[in-house]
Order: structure tokens, then sequence, then C-alpha cells
């Protein structure tokens, strides 16, 4: 059986098609030109999908080597995310739907990240805990099957990767600002600056990331009156990156303790951080378990991990389940429990 999907939550435009659960294409498009606004614009976001994605998705059946024909179900991003980006994807999707009379299946982003740890690695083993670290979101979940989960824990205020872009902007960073301190953090001491670790001691698996934004401000505006010195950045990123890797590492491995799993999955586009993979690798392993880092076009936005889960819930739930087309997008939803 193979599924189309497609991804447009936010802003990446990516189609995919999957053989089962084998991705035979990933196609992504990054739309980079949010870097000069400092920020995703929600509007021009969904501009962007609009123009692209027939093109996307066009790349993506011939780069598997597929005709619209042989396509089975599609797959498609309906929560959450920004709401006309989400519109943009899921229009498309059923527009190809009606035209082919094909199913579509209707997926969650966040649990689309929460499995793509196994598109790669099928020997990972269930119960598993998976880390959702990007820029809108920081969840920690216990996951025992497709179709069974829940959070352990979530952030108060801004998400792990936010921290990343808004400490690089006071930086004067260029958005997003999360690739640019893990480049500048492998030059500097992560010992040089202390920056607080927020909750990392506290009972729950919960995080909070916005008092480290404004301790760095702080730190910045009372050391450099007139700027800071290009020398002084490798170190200020390096130990930014420290203070927020410390505690995703910490609770993670907390996590994997108390709920005694064998793996744990990071994913999300902080996933793709250098020194959360050394130290939550090394960590791990230090008692017993195993990190899983999926390949970075399926750690970041992509299409690919919402066929995976599409198959999944085909799999459980029949072909016929999938036929109604008159699902409607979320911006928010995030479900506690599945
Ligand atoms: O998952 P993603 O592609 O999009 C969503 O937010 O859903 O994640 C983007 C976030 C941005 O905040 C970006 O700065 C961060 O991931 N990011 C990184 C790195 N690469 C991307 N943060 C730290 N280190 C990186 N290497
Ligand atoms: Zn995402």
């Amino acid at each position: 059986m193979k599924i189309l999907a497609i991804e447009s939550s936010c802003d990446e435009t990516s189609a995919s098609v999957l053989d089962n659960t084998q991705v035979l294409s990933n196609v992504i498009s990054s739309q980079i030109f949010h870097g000069k606004y400092g920020g995703v614009v929600p509007e021009l976001a969904s501009r962007a999908h609009n123009q692209i994605i027939s093109q996307v998705t066009l790349e993506s059946l011939e780069k598997a080597n597929t005709t619209i024909d042989e396509i089975t179900a599609i797959a498609v991003t309906t929560e959450p995310g920004l709401i006309g980006s989400l519109i943009v994807g899921s229009n498309f999707a059923k527009g190809l739907a009606i035209k082919y009379n094909l199913p579509i299946v209707p997926i969650n982003h966040i649990e689309g990240h929460l499995f793509s740890g196994c598109i790669e690695d099928p020997e990972i083993e269930f119960p598993f805990i998976t880390l959702v670290v990007s820029g809108g979101h920081t969840v920690l979940f216990y996951v025992e099957s497709y179709n069974k989960y829940s959070i352990l824990g979530l952030t108060k205020d801004d998400a792990a990767g936010e921290a990343f872009d808004k400490t690089a902007k006071l930086l004067g960073l260029t958005y997003p600002g999360g690739p640019l301190i893990d480049k500048f953090a492998k030059l500097g001491n992560p010992a040089k600056y202390d920056f607080p670790r927020y909750m990392m001691h506290s009972p729950d698996y919960n995080f909070s990331f916005s008092g480290l934004k404004t301790s760095v401000r702080y730190y910045v505006q009372k050391t450099y009156p007139n700027g800071i010195p290009e020398e002084d950045i490798p170190d200020i990123c390096a130990s930014v990156q420290a203070a927020i890797v410390d505690v995703l590492v910490f609770k993670a491995i907390k996590a994997a303790k108390e709920y005694k799993v064998k793996h744990i999955v990071i994913a999300g586009g902080v996933s793709a951080n250098s020194g959360l993979r050394i130290k939550l690798a090394d960590a791990a392993e230090k008692i017993g378990k195993k990190m899983v880092a999926p390949n970075m076009s399926l750690c970041m936005d992509n299409a690919a991990m919402i066929g995976f889960l599409a198959q999944k819930r085909i799999e459980e739930k029949g072909l016929d389940s999938f036929k109604n087309l008159n699902f409607t997008v979320n911006s928010t939803a995030l479900r506690a429990k599945r």
C-alpha cells in the first residue's frame, strides 16, 4: 500500500511517499525568508505553502517513482499548527482525495514527531520515552504503543527552540538562532557562564525556559553596554546551550529511569542540536539505555512521519474509517492521552 503524505503545519512544506512504512521520498521545502522578520509570519507562511505545495507533491511522487494512480491513501497534518498553513495542506489533500477518490488519514503533528524514531529503527521497543523539542513544543511523553501514550510534562512557557531563538536574537544572531548557537557553541566553553537551569530539580517533568532568556538579557545589558565583542559569542552560546541541554537531559533520564524504558527518542527541530545528542546519548549509555535520534530529515518538520503514522492508523482501523473528508483543522490540539 502506498501513502502520499502532506505536511504544512508551520514553515516547512513537505510531501512524502511511503510504501507501507518504507519511506520512498521525503521532500521538504523550508521557508527561509522568515529569517528577515525574526520569526515565522503566519500569513506569509500560508501564502508560501500555497505557492509550492503542488510542486513539492509532484517532486515527492517523482522521486518515489510513483504515479498518483498507485496511491492508496492520503495522510495530512490537521493539528496543531498555524491555522492558515494547516488549511492549505488539508484543502490540497481534500482536492486530491476528491479527484482521485482516495481516503484521507488526518494526523496530529506532535504524534507524528512522537513516533518518528520508529521509522528507521524498527528494533525500538515499546514502552519508550520521547522528548519532542521544537520551536513550538517541549513535551516529554511516555509511549506504550502507537495508540497509547501520555504526556509526562511540558513547558510552562517558552519551548526549547524558542529559548534558543530568543537568546540568539539577544546576541545579534539571525532567525532561526538554534542552529547558529549550536555552531558557535562548538567553539566555546560551556562552563564560562553559569546561566540558570530553571525547574531542573522540580519534582515533576515540566520545563520552563523563559527565565533563561531574561537572565541572558540582563547579563548582556550589564556586561556589554556597548555591544558584545565577537570573541565572546562562542562562550556565551556554549553556556546558553548547556543550560538548555542540561535540563532536557536531566528530565529525560529521570523519566527513563522511573518508567524503566530501554529507549529515549528525541524528535523536533531542536533534536538536531549536537550538544543535546552527545549529552543525552552519553547519559543514557551510563544507565544502560539507548538514545534514538532519527535522521535529520525525520527530526525536523516532514511529511514522512505523517505518512508513517497514517500507515499505523490504517492498520489499526482499516481504510474504510478514513473515507469521510468532513474533518477540520485545529491550531492548538495536543492530546494529553490517547
Ligand atoms: O520542529 P521544527 O523544525 O519546527 C517547529 O517548531 O515545529 O523546529 C524548529 C526549531 C527552531 O526553534 C530552531 O531554532 C530549532 O528547532 N533548531 C535548533 C537546531 N536546529 C533547529 N536548535 C538548536 N540546535 C540546533 N542545531
Ligand atoms: Zn514540528
